[in-house]
């Protein structure tokens, strides 16, 4: 009998493309992936740490689970960011999972699955990257990982505990792996890193910047995307590779967290507002039409209502096309634990639905500045709402649904097409394609 397997994901794109290999990993060794937990001989709970509280979250999802394994056989594996975190404490807490692996480990799944190892939470030097295995969910696009951890240290983050420190891949495996991914249809590629243009060739030392046009060059690349760009380490040669090519997404996602210096000075940023908004300029200047996205962080520790004005007076300066706000969570192990108690939680509260609401103005503005504009369009394939209808995302990565002259069936995933914009509606945009 084929071995069945189930994966919950929570979290990042990296925990998403974690996943991935280790379906593929898995299917490689001949399990099948089924779609429920009821089904599976073995479920993997890939888990996220960031915020809230995901540890509890957790157990209560293994209190399930438990009661699932006293029915039949059943093998329980904890892998992600809480798994790292909590390390041998998930054994003590739930006896009955059978191991725990964190992110460190995602190549290693064999050694694991053969019982060799119950808690695998080491950063081993060979990350056993099988990148012609990933079960890639998507026809038309792929992510790939150029750089792993994090060594920026930000106060409130728990990523450089749970995901080590930074190890960028040889410049040569990217391509190699962008090439295969496009050979296989995926035209749209996505790179990612925690501080992804903090990426740097072990064997050649090329810079993040370089890379980008490398990867831009690959024939057939129809759109490059990256995540998650750190202000601090933008830089000319990446300025540069993204106005010089085309299929680079005019579009870039730059968290600043806050818009006080004072508060990014507490959390560790390395930059100031001053410094950040210079950056900003900078772009806008090599690439005019370019369009930003942000995270926020509300209620970090000494916030004053004046530090949070100047938050927002940033967020009105830049025009952010979209961007995600968070209220501070404490992390455990973190230094930012020892500046100070977090905003009172009424105070959080109140400001993040401010930062919302300003957000959600900005962003009606924006995609009403969109109608009756003919914006580039990649094509992903029939519209769920609407079959007669196809939908595809512009290049600053909103969603667009559109009607097409000829039988949306002649128009395969991946094409890229001119679409006339005629309705900006809440969240997406709709239209029509031209010739
Ligand atoms: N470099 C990363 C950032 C990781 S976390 C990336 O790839 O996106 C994503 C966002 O979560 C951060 O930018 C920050 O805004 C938010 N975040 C991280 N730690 C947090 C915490 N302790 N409380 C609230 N928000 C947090
Ligand atoms: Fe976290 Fe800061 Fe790195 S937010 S992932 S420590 S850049």
């Amino acid at each position: 009998m084929t071995k069945t397997f189930f994966i919950e994901t929570w979290g990042c794109q990296m925990n998403d493309l974690d996943s991935q290999r280790l379906s593929g990993s898995l299917k490689l060794r001949g399990y099948r992936r089924v779609d429920t937990e009821g089904e599976a001989d073995l479920i993997l709970l890939n888990t996220c740490s960031i915020r809230d509280k995901s540890e509890q979250k957790v157990f209560s999802h293994l209190g399930r689970l438990r009661e699932m394994k006293s029915e039949r056989e059943l093998q329980i594996g904890v892998c992600g960011c809480v798994a790292q975190q909590e390390g041998e404490a998930i054994l003590h807490r739930a006896p009955w999972v059978d191991f725990v692996m964190g992110p460190g480990n995602v190549g290693h799944l064999d050694q694991i699955l053969s019982g060799d190892r119950r808690v695998a939470i080491d950063f081993p030097e060979d990350r056993n990257y099988d990148y012609l295995a990933i079960d890639r969910p998507s026809a038309t696009k792929a992510q790939v990982t150029i750089i792993e951890g994090c060594n920026k240290n930000c106060t409130f983050c728990i990523v450089p505990t749970t995901r080590g420190r930074e190890v960028s891949r040889p410049f040569d495996d990217v391509l190699r792996e962008v090439r295969a991914a496009v050979d296989s249809g995926r035209v749209e590629i996505e790179l990612l890193g925690q501080t992804v243009n903090a990426y740097r060739c072990p064997i050649t030392g090329r810079d993040f910047g370089t890379l980008l046009s490398a990867v831009a060059k690959i024939d057939r690349v129809a759109r490059l995307r990256f995540m998650t760009s750190h202000p601090a380490e933008v830089n000319d040669s990446m300025i540069t590779a993204m106005r010089d090519h085309e299929n680079i997404s005019r579009y870039l996602h730059l968290p600043v967290q806050s818009g006080s210096s004072k508060i990014l000075r507490r959390m560790k940023r390395l930059y100031t507002r001053e410094h950040y908004l210079e950056t900003i300029a900078r772009i806008r200047e090599a690439i005019p039409e370019i369009h930003f996205s942000t995270d926020v962080i509300v209620g970090f520790p000494g916030e004053t209502d004046d530090d949070f004005e100047q938050t927002l007076s940033l967020i009105e300066k830049v025009r952010y096309g979209s961007m995600f706000a968070f209220k501070y969570s404490p992390r455990p192990g973190t230094p930012a634990l020892k500046i100070g108690a977090p905003v009172d939680d009424a105070i959080a509260s109140e400001r993040l639905t401010r930062v919302f609401d300003l957000h959600e103005r900005i962003k009606r503005e924006h995609l009403e500045s969109y109608r009756g504009r003919v914006l580039p369009v990649l094509v992903e394939g029939p519209s769920k709402h609407d079959a007669s209808m196809l939908t595809g995302r512009t290049d600053y990565n909103i969603v667009v649904n559109f009607s097409t002259a000829s039988a949306p069936a002649a128009v395969p995933p991946g094409s890229m097409l001119g679409v006339r914009i005629d309705q900006a509606q809440h969240h997406t945009l709709r239209g029509e394609a031209v010739a």
